[in-house]
């Protein structure tokens, strides 16, 4: 959250000034108060009356003679708690890297201690250009934040890399910019995705997860400030503050959470239990009588996490189809702090779906059925009660939970 904290939001002239509007929707919303300052050029693709009703503050775009002050560039910029110019045009960073204090926009950003966050914007050549290169590498020097374009539709029906990052992933920056976020501090690990178990160079065993859920959790958990590793075998995209390792199977997926060292571990993807014991060098060719597969267990990746000493918070998942009795004994034995079932036959739960119905259900077996909602609002909701876990055992700093005086992990899946 941005409670309270004041917030100078830099408007410069390109196609995405509009987009700035819902970023101070958003801000504010986050209980930010905002502030925008605009360039002439924006003033040609967005007017100030926009952001005067959302923030309730009329907008500074001249340094002389339009403001009540003498001096509003240097009142903003000591008034700021953080500065986000978005969208920054080549020119706009152009001037930043320099340190011109050409309009209100760049001398507010020069007059100000406030750490700085920039949000590029503009085509792709202009944002591979060895100038923009060279000033983007300049101001990452001077500490700016850059939250770097994505990929997609550009002005003038052009697509290519250059489209100004979501809203959201601005508002994130922005707030691990500022040390705000309720899970700042805190490192978690989210696995995501199905794995795919090698056949034959062409064939795998998979499953139907989209990685989806996951993502969405590991989105939330950076939203809040947390330190997010992301390992995902899904091809979905992720925002560049958190870390992702890219995995495909069960054993790269144990090797890569095994690297990691959260405070809490939520495991939601889709591992394999079973992978065949080798995978042919060529692709298998058809004959008259079908190939026999010798099947091995996959390392459980689950059971290593809540092994460690000290363990961190385990949230752990199951996929069920029809009754939720097996996950009820798996959150008994498997040592998690809480389980997140889904029933994924049901329509809108589980896989590839945007929708989820969990039940969260406690080691002691108590169990709790949340209602059909988006995935953002299953993880929204899963990281209150991971806050609440954490602030519950904070004191004592690693999570010893009631699941580890249960039974140890058993055969569980
Ligand atoms: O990705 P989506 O399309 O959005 O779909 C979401 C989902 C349905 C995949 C997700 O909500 C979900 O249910 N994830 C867990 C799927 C699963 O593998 O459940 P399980 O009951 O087989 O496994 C139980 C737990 O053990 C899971 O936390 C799993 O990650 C873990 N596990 C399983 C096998 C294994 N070898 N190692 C593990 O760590």
């Amino acid at each position: 959250m941005l409670a309270g904290r004041r917030v100078v939001l830099g408007v410069s002239g390109g196609v995405a000034a509009y987009k700035a509007a819902y970023l101070a929707r958003r801000l504010t919303e986050r209980g930010a108060d905002v502030r925008v300052v605009t360039t002439e050029s924006a003033r040609e693709f967005i007017g100030d009356q926009t952001f005067a009703a959302i923030t309730g503050h009329p907008v500074i775009g001249h340094l002389f003679g339009a403001s009540t002050s003498v001096s509003p560039h240097t009142e903003l910029g000591r008034w700021a708690d953080v500065i986000v110019v978005a969208p920054a045009t080549a020119a706009t960073l152009a001037r930043l890297a320099q340190g011109l204090s050409e309009d209100a926009l760049t001398a507010t950003v020069l007059a100000s201690r406030a750490p700085l966050v920039v949000a590029p914007a503009m085509h792709t050549e202009m944002w591979e250009h060895p100038a923009t290169r060279r000033n983007v590498e300049r101001l990452e020097r001077d500490g700016v934040v850059v939250v770097p374009p994505g990929e997609g539709p550009l002005a003038g029906g052009d697509v290519g890399v250059g489209r100004m990052a979501e809203p959201e992933e601005i508002v994130a920056a922005v707030e691990r910019t500022i040390g705000e976020g309720p899970l700042q501090g805190v490192s978690v690990l989210v696995t995501a995705g199905g794995t795919r178990e090698p056949i034959d160079p062409v064939r795998f065993l998979g499953n139907r997860s989209s990685g989806k859920m996951g993502h969405a959790i590991a989105e939330e958990a950076l939203r809040r400030g947390a330190d997010v590793t992301l390992v995902t075998t899904s091809a979905l995209p992720s925002s560049p503050g958190l870390t992702r390792i890219q995995v495909e199977t069960a054993a790269e997926m144990e090797q890569a959470v095994e690297r990691t060292d959260p405070d809490v571990a939520i495991l939601a993807a889709a591992v394999a239990d079973f992978r065949p014991v080798t995978a042919a060098p060529e692709k298998i060719a058809r004959t008259a009588e079908a190939p026999r597969i010798e099947l091995e267990p996959t390392p459980d990746i689950l059971a290593g996490v809540v092994a460690r000493r000290p363990r961190p918070l385990v949230v752990g998942f199951a996929a069920e189809t029809g009754s939720l009795e097996r996950a009820v004994r798996k959150a008994k034995t498997k040592g998690v702090d809480l389980l997140v079932a889904n029933d994924v036959t049901e329509e809108g739960a589980g896989f590839a779906v945007d929708t989820n119905r969990v039940t969260i259900i406690w080691p002691d077996g108590r169990t709790d059925p949340w209602p059909l909602m988006p995935k953002s609002a299953v993880a929204a909701r899963l990281l209150d009660l991971v806050e609440e876990l954490l602030d519950r055992e904070s004191g004592s700093g690693r999570v010893s939970s009631p699941a580890e005086d249960l039974e140890r992990p058993g055969d569980g899946r």
